[in-house]
């Protein structure tokens, strides 16, 4: 590594005034205590790409919540995790997570590591990959300096995805996840010996729990562009984890594409992403990746519903179909199942049907009500709701238009039914 490469100048025109206050400030603050603190991670890595970092982390050689307590900063909000030895810091508009330097011993693959106190060298060695296992010194003394014992500036010059050591996927196998949304995100290449333990390492996923693995796919569903990671799992047979079911996924570029200009909020994107992840999935299929993932209620309920969805929609392939028939279909599920159908499906007539019924259709709404329908005469029972029901078909289907076209039809099918029972 060359001797003392120093960042501070690009800490200065990458970071916020802001931020650059608070870490000159913690640097003084450790100093003072005769500890030692860096800069670490994914931010180092975004630094060194020109990008302003997101996330800030910071490790120090000593005690991160007595540091956090004693940084001389008004108006902070400081969240202390103690048995992990970490705090939180919200200052302003900054977030900034503290740790110990701390080493890691992975008694089983998969399992959550044993951790001891350790230093900055040790904490880098536990770290998923080159290009993320960097520090910039944030002591007064040495301001700036860049950390590298792995290689990682070269790593990131080079464009490349590399792992410490050849366990890596074996002690945390989430990083099998990791390495494809690095490479996807960053437009880097999984280097060649990681790639092949990556291969020889794909079955450790099995030793990740659900959760983790969901964590996992949380966040590659928050990237700018997922279908990327997905169609790069597929291709490594990581996806197949998910699911052995779950293959093909080239088409996910062509319709997460579409989903994106669909103006919808960042959660409902996220949902409808994974309802066309999970499309090709029967019912029991389905079932067992939301059990695996343990997803929450909301998210399974959406899931369903675009399955169930799937198996009713080619009901609307007739291109002059009633628009009460369209409504009676698509009636009772939910928005964004809808949604993730019509983006899914690739059939004219259904998607000008879909896109009726989420412009007007589910809007269409009846004046009378079962009480005036009683009050006009009515009688109580199953008469009600089948008259409610030919009411909305004949609103749907522009039959009707006003209040007095509603009464009027009422009184009509009042009508007839006398004439029948003289008949
Ligand atoms: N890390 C790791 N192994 C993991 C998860 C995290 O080694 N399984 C380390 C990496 O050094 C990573 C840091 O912890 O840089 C912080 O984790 P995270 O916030 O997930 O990563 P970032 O690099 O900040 O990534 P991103 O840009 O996606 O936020």
């Amino acid at each position: 590594m060359p001797a003392n490469i120093n960042l501070s100048s690009r800490l200065l025109k990458q970071l916020s005034t802001e931020l650059e206050v608070f870490l000159h400030t913690i640097g003084e603050t450790a100093a003072r205590q005769g500890q030692n603190i860096y800069l670490v991670g994914g931010a180092v890595r975004d630094l060194l790409l020109g990008l302003s970092p997101i996330d800030i982390d910071l490790v120090v050689e000593g005690n991160a919540i007595a540091l956090a307590k004693s940084i001389p900063l008004s108006r902070m909000k400081i969240t202390v995790h103690q048995a992990f030895g970490t705090a939180n810091i919200k200052w302003n508009h900054i977030s900034i997570d503290l740790a110990t330097a701390r080493s890691e011993i992975y008694s089983q693959p998969g399992v959550l590591p044993e951790v001891t106190p350790s230093n900055i060298n040790r904490d880098l060695f536990r770290r998923d990959f080159s290009i993320n296992a960097m520090a910039i010194s944030l002591h007064r003394d040495s301001f700036g300096e860049l950390i590298d014992p792995y290689r990682g500036m070269s790593d990131v010059k080079n464009r490349c995805i590399r792992v410490l050591h050849e366990k890596s996927f074996v002690d945390d196998a989430t990083r099998i996840w990791r390495a494809i949304r690095y490479e996807q995100r960053l437009k880097f290449k999984i280097e060649t010996g990681t790639l092949q333990l990556l291969k020889r390492d794909i079955n450790m996923l099995d030793t990740i729990s659900g959760d983790r693995i969901r964590h996992e796919i949380e966040i590659i569903l928050k990237e700018k562009e997922p279908e990327k990671v997905f169609c790069r799992a597929d291709e490594l047979r990581v996806l197949a984890k998910l699911s052995p079911a779950l293959t093909g996924v080239e088409w996910l570029k062509e319709k997460y594409s579409e989903a994106r200009v669909m103006g919808l909020s960042d959660v409902s994107l996220v949902t409808v992403y994974l309802g066309l992840l999970v499309y090709s999935l029967n019912t029991n299929e389905l079932a067992a990746i939301v059990a695996y993932l343990r997803l929450k209620r909301t998210m399974t309920q959406v899931l369903k519903n675009t399955i169930d969805l799937k198996g009713k929609i080619c009901a609307l392939n007739t291109p002059s179909l009633p628009n009460s028939e369209v409504y009676f279909v698509l009636d009772g599920y939910l928005e964004l199942a809808v949604i993730t159908n019509l983006i899914a499906t690739d059939i004219t007539a259904i998607e000008k049907h879909i896109e009726n019924y989420l412009t007007k259709l589910r809007h269409v709404k009846l004046r009378l009500n079962g009480n005036d329908l009683k009050r006009m005469g009515v009688p109580q029972g199953p008469d009600i709701n089948r008259l409610l029901h030919l009411l909305h078909a004949a609103k749907l289907n522009g039959k009707v238009i006003t209040k007095q076209g509603e009464t009027r039809l009422v009184y009509n099918w009042l009508r007839e039914r006398e004439a029948k029972k003289k008949q």
